[in-house]
């Protein structure tokens, strides 16, 4: 016998397990389950996932826990995020619901802008506290890593602030915090006349600092990855633009990523792809010789169906055209004040399967194992398999369908947290 500090059993153990990166096509309707299974976890990591007979046959633990038949399955992993962020936009969200558009609130100056006035006037440790409460209540909602987007400062000292803030908050909370340097996120009022002037900014200071700044901090030395992202859109950052941080970003060692295809289609695409994004994130309008080329790369596609719902919009992204074109898609809230104050993943899975054509399983896929490749970390996270993180849920139900079936309820009854229960 072998001696573990955990072990839960009598489990409907739902692994998203793929021993060769994201899954796509028919791998992606495969949630890899083990009925009445069990998962050993010692020192953090996981030790055994199989039968539950044959695990209790092979280990001893401090602490056995009989999950009476409930489903157990990988935390989820939000890969896209505007978490940090000063104030909100209840207002705007109410000028919404009467008539007015998302980008022309933005093009009049509030929006991002709004957020971006609030997010300078907040100290770091104001920034951490108003955070650490939306990180507690998606850590509740089974979300147990999160990637985090600057963007709200504009400016070298105020987006250095947001990444400051990123880096306590994953110090101090159970989630794992990635961070993403997106600087192009929208053009400062200082700017608003030469928007070339602020890329040159971004390119020429920021990004260096930035760069330097990630390697002084934790995350280098754990090996978390530092991502680059723009706006890609119209009216915000063109494809020439995008283009530039993103080089720029690489030549410091940031991986790229991009907004594109919210509204309209720049071609960014195209340009994440050529660049080895690892991500490209909204596809709402993408055209279909843009998916071919999604499909046959390694960039994952990430979809942000909260979005289109929070907008009141009845056009989602072709979730389903996605993953039959062979994209290895992922899925995460976006959360931000202004298209998607949501913090829960299981929601997004709902809104997925429902509007995006995503059955359960190809959903559970893309919020886990997916998105922990689509923030560069599916080595490590993402799902129930020997030698990852033990980051894992345990379920009020039998049947894993049930997360994206019973929307709008929490289903998560506890998480466990790098071999810790934080629920
Ligand atoms: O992904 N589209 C750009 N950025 C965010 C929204 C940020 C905001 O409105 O504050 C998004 O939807
Ligand atoms: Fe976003």
């Amino acid at each position: 016998m072998e001696h573990v500090d955990l072990l839960i059993h009598n489990a409907q153990v739902i692994t998203c397990a793929s021993p060769d990166g994201p899954k796509r096509g028919a791998a992606l309707a495969d949630v890899g389950a083990i009925p009445q299974g069990a998962v050993a976890v010692h020192r953090g990591i996981i030790r055994a996932v199989g039968p539950a007979a044959e695990l209790r046959a092979r280990y001893t633990a401090d602490q056995e826990v009989d999950a009476r038949g409930r489903v157990l399955c990988p935390g989820f992993v939000d890969c896209h995020t505007h978490v940090v962020y000063g104030g909100d936009r209840v207002q705007e969200f109410e000028m919404r619901l009467q008539g007015a558009g998302y980008m022309e609130l933005l093009a009049a100056g509030g929006g991002i802008l709004s957020t971006m006035r609030h997010t300078r006037a907040a100290t770091v440790d104001a920034l951490v506290a108003q955070t650490r409460s939306r990180l507690d209540t998606m850590l509740r909602l089974g979300t147990t890593t999160v990637e985090v987007k600057t963007g709200y400062g504009l400016d070298p000292a105020s987006e250095l602030k947001m990444l400051e803030a990123v880096a306590r908050l994953d110090v101090e909370h159970p989630c794992d915090l990635v961070p993403t340097f997106l600087g192009a996120h929208a053009i400062p009022p200082e700017f608003a006349q030469d928007p070339d002037g602020y890329v040159d900014q971004v390119v020429h200071e920021m990004v260096p600092q930035v760069a330097a700044w990630y390697g002084r901090s934790h995350f280098a030395a754990q090996e978390v990855p530092l991502f680059c992202d723009v706006f890609c859109e119209a009216g915000v950052f063109q494809v020439e633009q995008a283009r530039r941080v993103l080089e720029a970003g690489r030549a410091h060692g940031m991986r790229p990523k991009l907004h594109a295809d919210e509204f309209e289609s720049l071609g960014g695409v195209s340009l994440a792809v050529e660049l080895g994004a690892t991500s490209v994130d909204h596809l709402d309008v993408t055209p279909a010789p843009e998916v071919h080329r999604l499909a046959r790369s390694d960039t994952l596609g990430v979809v942000l169906p909260a979005v289109n719902f929070h907008l009141g919009s009845h056009h989602f992204a072709d979730g389903r055209g996605l993953v039959d074109a062979g994209v290895a898609l992922a899925l995460a809230t976006d959360i931000n004040p202004g298209s998607a104050p949501c913090p829960s993943m299981p929601l997004a899975m709902a809104i997925a399967c429902r509007y995006q054509r995503l059955l359960p399983a190809e959903a559970l896929n893309a919020a886990t194992l997916n998105a922990a490749y689509a923030v560069g970390l599916g080595h490590r996270l993402g799902s129930l398999e020997v030698g990852k993180q033990a980051d894992l849920l345990l379920l009020d139900t039998a049947d894993y369908r049930h997360l994206a079936y019973r929307f709008g309820e929490n289903l998560v009854a506890g998480v466990l947290k790098r071999g810790h229960w934080v629920v």
